[in-house]
């Protein structure tokens, strides 16, 4: 009799934690493809390197990632039907009543060696689960490859080949690209394959992604109602191409043809060793076992085109935009808070103030989290960040 109140205590925690009643409820995700006609000016780049040539493409990659300027000699119009894949992920009923308002799409768009695959953690669970943290809130997501990414890029042109590197898939090319798939799920044309029309749409990018990010931001201030740039700032370490090497992704990778064919482009480059890729991209607080994961599953590529271009795009501020924005960079970041003398909350206060001088202090925020590089959701404090972004989002949505 007098044992009963430690039984029944235990009981009731057990049964808990192996039914998971605890666990948000799940959200359900399909892989869709989006094909665009998309009509660019794309930069004619000077002094080009050998399209057949590894070697050379992969030092172009390197000196312009390092801040080599490129010489341009004009524009040169490309056109043509352009495959975006996604992976778009609604929320479960549940958490839709929580939130019934909240009929808001937040676009993922990944950094340079990724593809959509890093919103979803390296399907160890859900902790590293950009989707999942999402969906619980009641927010839509759809996770894109930029066009020439993804196991998809073999057929993203026309659907027939890759894109070419140096000429198709630059900066702008993508910011274009991506203004024209918000176009399209926005009037919910034939194209929406979502068959949903979202009129409230956030964009959150990391890295690389957050650049085209903010020249969206900058060149169709109407298209975004909120955005999200993480693993960013405007002060750069200028370090960072010295300490990666490229290579094809069919040499690092040769027991895998069919995601890497020989017959992809030289442009088309990967960070060539597990130790760079761990170096850049990991810091802090994290998992030992993700980076050799992370470099296995996750490892995408960078083209000539894109190095580039990189520059040009990413250093005009953003003027014209007056919506949310929140930037949320690891107080560990090699590339975006390694600032001698500077603190990472200081490196995002000075890019609110000097790259987004049109919006108001009402409508800006910041996160560090702490002990956390530059792939911060890979890091242990993925789950704080997620729940500062919900917090930041909270008051517009
Ligand atoms: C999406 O496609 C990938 C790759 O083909 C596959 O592994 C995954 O299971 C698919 N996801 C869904 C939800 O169908
Ligand atoms: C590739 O380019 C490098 C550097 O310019 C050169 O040394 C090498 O001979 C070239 N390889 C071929 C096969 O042309």
């Amino acid at each position: 009799m007098a044992r009963i109140p430690f039984v029944v205590p235990f009981l009731f925690w057990a049964a808990a934690s192996t039914a998971t009643v605890l666990d948000p409820p799940k959200s359900k995700c399909s892989n869709l493809s989006f094909k665009l006609p998309i009509t660019h000016d794309s930069l004619v780049i000077t002094s080009p390197p050998d399209p057949n040539n590894e070697t050379q493409n992969a030092r172009h990659v390197k000196a312009t990632l390092g801040g080599a300027q490129v010489e341009v000699s004009g524009t040169q119009v490309v056109s043509g039907t352009f495959t975006i894949n996604a992976i778009y992920c609604r929320p479960h009923p549940a958490s839709h009543r929580r939130h019934p308002n909240r009929e808001a799409l937040q676009i993922l768009v990944h950094g340079i060696t990724y593809n959509k695959d890093m919103w979803s953690g390296l399907g160890l669970d859900d902790q590293y689960n950009w989707h999942a943290a999402a969906n619980a809130e009641g927010y839509h997501t759809l996770a894109i490859d930029r066009v020439g990414h993804g196991p998809g890029a073999k057929t993203a042109y026309n659907g027939q080949s890759f894109p070419d590197p140096l000429l198709i898939v630059q900066s702008d090319f993508h910011v274009e690209s991506i203004f024209q798939l918000i176009n399209t799920i926005r009037d919910n044309t034939q194209r929406n394959v979502i068959k949903k029309k979202f009129d409230k749409i956030i964009y959150v990018g990391h890295s690389y992604g957050s650049f085209i990010g903010a020249a969206l931001a900058r060149l169709h201030p109407s298209s975004l109602n909120a955005l999200i740039l993480t693993g960013y700032s405007t002060s750069i370490n200028l370090n960072t191409a010295n300490v990666l090497s490229f290579v094809s992704p069919a040499t690092l990778f040769p027991q895998n043809p069919s995601r890497f064919p020989h017959s992809q482009p030289k442009g088309y480059q990967a960070i060539s060793t597990l130790s760079a890729r761990k170096e850049v991209y990991f810091s802090g607080s994290y998992d030992p076992a993700i980076p050799p994961l992370d470099f296995a599953y996750l490892t995408d590529t960078i083209t000539t085109g894109e190095s580039a271009t990189l520059i040009r795009t990413a250093s005009v501020p953003v003027t014209g935009y007056t919506g949310p924005v929140m930037i949320v960079t690891g107080e560990d970041d090699y590339i975006f808070c390694h600032t001698v003398g500077k603190t990472c909350e200081e490196i995002m206060q000075d890019t609110l103030a000097g790259f987004f001088p049109d919006i108001e202090d009402s409508n800006k925020g910041y996160f560090v989290p702490p002990r956390t590089g530059h792939c911060l959701t890979l890091h242990y404090s993925v789950g704080e960040t997620t729940r500062e972004v919900a917090r930041f989002l909270e008051r517009f949505f």
